[in-house]
């Protein structure tokens, strides 16, 4: 099939597929940004839990800004695959990580779907070729992967498979960023893709830190959010060792803590789920929480996430309105 995509300025209509908790967050995003949106999850308890999302958390998408036409009575939450996607401009993909449920779902999306709809995964990791396997219409197919919560977190990683279409990748890129996100492409298929597989290994690292006794949950969570976690919002964590080299940068770096990358300070296998393992996670993270639900938590992880991304984006404008000062 030629391709026939409509420029990302005139979408109007998304479809989510999924309405879990990436779902859900895309359905928030999707309405904040203006557009008609159609959700479909074939469970009854998901539908309440998408509108539920929606209605608790719309006062946050207010107060983040609304772009022109956006309302939450833009959402339609429908009984079948087919009404969700058959209006559809965009679909983003969002139904457990399963490589054999995401072929079949988009091979259905792919037949419902009108010829100029591009279809978006939000997979943390499968392979677009294999989820594009059963398509008749691969090359209309991307992932564009987000973070967790979509309507709050800017990334989204873009890549296609073996048959996607070089035009699909920068239609992605092009309709992310006009819809308030911070994309990257990755030029070919890598497991996990970047920001994954960065947290894949800080999460086994933990996992077996309180698998031997070295540390609590508890413990993890203090050493990242007071430690390297304020920074990497800032610098990222390359640039940030750049800055830990004094006058030296990343040189000095390299040459100063580059011999400790071959000491076994890392056991970069990973950790067997024991069920004491899972005991010990699920009791660190009960006591961290004071049991309080996790809805509750959220909230405030959004709360508190939006100040963040205000007051970097402001300390940002204002270093950069002074260096364009310095060199007037
Ligand atoms: N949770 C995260 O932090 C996160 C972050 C980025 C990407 N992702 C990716 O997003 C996707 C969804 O993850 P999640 O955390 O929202 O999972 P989830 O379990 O919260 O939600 C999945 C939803 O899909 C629905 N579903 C199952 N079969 C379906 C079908 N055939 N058609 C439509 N809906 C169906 C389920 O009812 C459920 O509501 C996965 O690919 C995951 O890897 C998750």
């Amino acid at each position: 099939m030629e391709l026939t995509l409509k420029s990302p300025q005139e979408v109007s209509t998304v479809a989510v597929v999924g309405g879990g908790v990436i779902g859900g967050g895309w359905v928030l995003h999707y309405l904040r940004m203006g557009h008609d949106v159609y959700a479909y999850d074939p469970f009854p308890a998901a539908r309440e839990r998408i509108q539920q999302m929606v209605d608790d958390t719309w006062s946050l998408m207010v107060d983040l800004g609304l772009r022109a036409g956006a309302s939450r009575d833009r959402l339609r939450i429908v009984d079948s695959l087919e009404e969700a996607v058959r209006h559809a401009d965009v679909v983003q993909e969002a139904v457990p990580e399963v490589p054999e449920l995401k072929s079949d779902v988009f091979a259905e999306i792919d037949r419902y779907a009108p010829a100029h709809t591009v279809i978006l995964t939000s997979t943390s990791g499968i392979s677009m070729t294999t989820i594009q396997s059963k398509c008749e219409h691969p090359e209309r197919t991307a992932v564009g992967h987000p973070f967790n919560p979509p309507y709050l977190v800017p990334l989204v990683e873009i890549l296609g498979g073996d048959r996607t279409a070089p035009e699909t990748v920068q239609w992605a890129v092009d309709f992310y960023r006009l819809n308030d996100k911070d994309p990257i492409v990755l030029e070919r298929e890598v497991p996990a893709f970047i920001a994954s597989r960065l947290q894949e290994a800080m999460w086994r690292e933990a996992l077996h830190m309180i698998a031997a006794g070295e540390a609590t949950v508890e413990m993890i969570d203090i050493s990242i959010r007071q430690g390297p976690g304020l920074r990497w919002a800032i610098t990222g964590p390359m640039m940030n060792f750049h800055l830990a080299g004094g006058a030296g940068g990343i040189e000095h770096v390299l040459d100063h803590f580059g011999p400790t990358l071959k000491e076994p300070w890392t056991r970069l296998v990973a950790p067997e789920l024991t069920d004491e393992l899972r005991q010990l996670v699920i009791e660190g993270c009960e006591r961290e929480s004071g049991g309080r639900p996790v809805a509750e938590l959220v909230a405030e992880r959004d709360r508190t996430l939006v100040a963040i991304l205000r007051a970097r984006d402001e300390m940002e404008r204002q270093l950069s309105d002074a260096r364009s000062g310095d060199q007037g």
